[in-house]
C-alpha cells in the first residue's frame, strides 16, 4: 500500500492532491504522509515482535519535525537524540525523558548536564573521558546516570563512506578490543549505572550481513563482560536499515532484520534497543517543486526546478538518487538533467535521467525525501528555509513555516563602526 499515488492522472498524498498543497503553500515544500509514518512505525515494531524486551528510539535526526515526533510518540516510540536541540524537540513532542537515548560523539558538558536534569533514559558513551565526566556530574546531583558504552566493531557496513560509522578509522565508539578495560574502569564509578553496550555501523545498509557480523561481535563482548562480573541488561543495536530510493531496489525488511536479531541474540537476555531513522521516515515524504525553466544543454536539456541543494542536500553530498516524478504526467518521457537555481554545479539532482516530460510551470516531486531532507536544509544563496506539510487523510497542515530570507536577515546586525 502506498500513500503517494496517482488518482485521475494526478499525484495525491493520501487524499490530498499535491497540486492543492502547492497552490496553498507554494513550492518548494516537503509533504509528509502521516499514515505512512504510522505504518512504518508499526511495521518496524511488528518486525521485532519475536524479541522479548525491546525499546524503540526513533533517530530523530532523520526527521525532527515536532509533528512527526508526535506521530511517533503516539506509536509508542521514544527517541534517539544527538544534541540538546534534538532533546528539546523530543520532550516538546511529548516523549517521556525516560524513553530518550542520548547518542552523539561530541556531547558537551552543558548538554550532559541538561540531559541529566531532564532525566534522560540512557546516555550512549562515546569515549572513556565522557563517562568520567558524566559520572561526576551525576554524582554531584545525587543520581546514577544510566549509560551504555558505544563500541566500534570495525565492520564495513558497505554503504557510502560519508555515512559509514563502524569502521576502525571512523570517529565513533571505542575500539571493541578496548571495551572490556574501559568497562572495568568506568563501571565502579558511583555516578554511573553502566549497564550495556551500543553499536551503530552506518546508514542506508542494503544487506543484513554486516549488521549480523557486528552483532555477533557484540554478543562475544557481552559474554566477556559478564564473565568479568559486569551486569549487562541493555544492548543498543542502533539504526541503519536502508530504504529503496529506486523502484526496483530490494532491501531487507524490518521483519527480516527482526528474525536475524532474534536468532543472533537468542541467549543475550537483555533489553534490545533500536534506533531506526530512515526506514521510518524516508518513504513517508516527498519534496514538491515547480519547474522554472527547461533550458537547452549540450546534450540533454536542463530542467531547472525551484528546489535546490539547500533544500535537499543528499544528491550534492552523497550523489544520492531521488526519483523525480511529474505531478500530472502526460505519459511522455524525456531524457534530462535536473538542477536547482543555486550557483554551483553541485546543485544538480540528476544527469541524463529518463523522466516524465515536463515544461516550465509544471509541478513535480522528488520522492523518498522524508528522511534527511528538510532537516539538512540551509538558506544558502539567501534562499528561504523550506516549509513542511503533514497530510492526514483529506486534511493537511503546515507543520513548519517557510522562513523567508528577511527573517534570517533580521537576526544579523551591522556593527556601529560601519
Ligand atoms: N543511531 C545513530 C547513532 C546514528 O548515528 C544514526 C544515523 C541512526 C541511529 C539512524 O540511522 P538510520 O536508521 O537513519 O540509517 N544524512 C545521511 C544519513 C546520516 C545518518 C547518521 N546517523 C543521509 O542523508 O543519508
Amino acid at each position: 500500500m502506498d500513500d503517494f499515488h496517482y488518482r485521475d492522472g494526478e499525484l495525491y498524498v493520501e487524499d490530498v492532491p499535491v497540486a492543492a498543497i502547492a497552490a496553498a503553500v507554494g513550492t518548494p515544500v516537503y509533504i509528509y504522509s502521516q499514515a505512512t509514518f504510522a505504518r512504518h512505525a508499526r511495521v518496524f515494531r511488528e518486525g521485532m515482535a519475536a524479541i522479548p524486551h525491546v525499546h524503540l528510539a526513533y533517530a530523530i535526526k532523520a526527521n525532527p519535525n515536532i509533528a512527526v515526533l508526535r506521530v511517533l510518540a503516539n506509536q509508542g516510540y521514544g527517541a534517539d537524540v544527538v544534541s540538546g536541540g534534538e532533546m528539546r524537540r523530543a520532550l516538546a513532542a511529548g516523549m517521556s525523558a525516560a524513553d530518550i537515548v542520548f547518542s552523539g560523539v561530541g556531547k558537551t558538558v552543558a548538554e550532559l548536564r541538561d540531559a541529566l536534569a531532564a532525566g534522560i533514559g540512557q546516555f550512549n558513551l562515546e569515549l572513556e573521558e565522557e563517562g568520567v565526566v558524566l559520572a561526576r556530574l551525576a554524582h554531584d546531583r545525587g543520581v546514577r546516570a544510566p549509560a551504555v558504552l558505544r563500541v566500534n566493531p570495525d565492520v564495513d557496513a558497505g554503504t557510502h563512506a560519508k555515512i559509514s560509522t563502524g569502521k576502525a578509522e571512523n570517529k565513533f565508539g571505542v575500539p571493541i578490543s578496548e571495551a572490556r578495560a574501559i568497562f572495568d574502569r568506568l563501571a565502579p564509578l558511583p555516578g554511573l549505572d553502566l549497564r550495556g553496550v551500543a553499536i551503530h555501523i552506518g546508514s542506508q545498509l542494503q544487506s543484513l550481513a554486516p549488521l549480523e557480523r557486528a552483532y555477533a561481535r557484540v554478543g562475544e563482548l557481552v559474554a566477556e563482560l559478564r564473565a568479568a562480573g559486569h551486569v549487562i541488561t541493555h544492548v543498543d543495536l542502533g539504526g541503519g536499515l536502508g530504504v529503496p530510493y529506486r523502484t526496483d531496489d530490494v532491501f531487507p525488511s524490518p521483519a527480516e532484520l527482526g528474525a536475524m536479531v532474534a536468532r543472533v541474540t537468542a541467549d543475550w537476555d537483555v533489553t534490545l534497543m533500536f534506533e531506526p531513522g530512515r526506514v521510518i521516515a524516508g518513504n513517508a515524504g516527498v519534496l514538491a517543486t515547480k519547474v522554472v525553466w527547461v533550458k537547452p544543454g549540450v546534450g540533454d536539456p536542463w530542467v531547472i526546478v525551484d528546489a535546490a541543494m539547500n533544500d535537499l542536500a543528499r544528491p550534492a553530498l552523497y550523489d544520492a538518487f531521488h526519483d523525480f516524478a511529474a505531478v500530472r504526467p502526460s505519459g511522455e518521457r524525456m531524457s534530462a538533467n535536473i538542477a536547482g537555481p543555486v550557483c554551483e554545479s553541485g546543485d544538480t539532482f540528476a544527469k541524463n535521467r529518463d523522466i516524465d516530460a515536463v515544461a516550465s510551470g509544471d509541478l513535480a516531486v522528488f520522492r523518498t525525501a522524508g528522511a534527511y531532507g528538510a532537516t539538512m536544509a540551509s538558506t544558502y544563496n539567501s534562499r528561504a528555509l523550506v516549509p513542511e506539510v503533514l497530510v492526514c487523510g483529506d486534511k493537511f497542515a503546515v507543520v513548519a513555516d517557510r522562513i523567508d530570507p528577511g527573517t534570517i536577515m533580521a537576526a544579523e546586525r551591522v556593527p556601529d563602526w560601519l
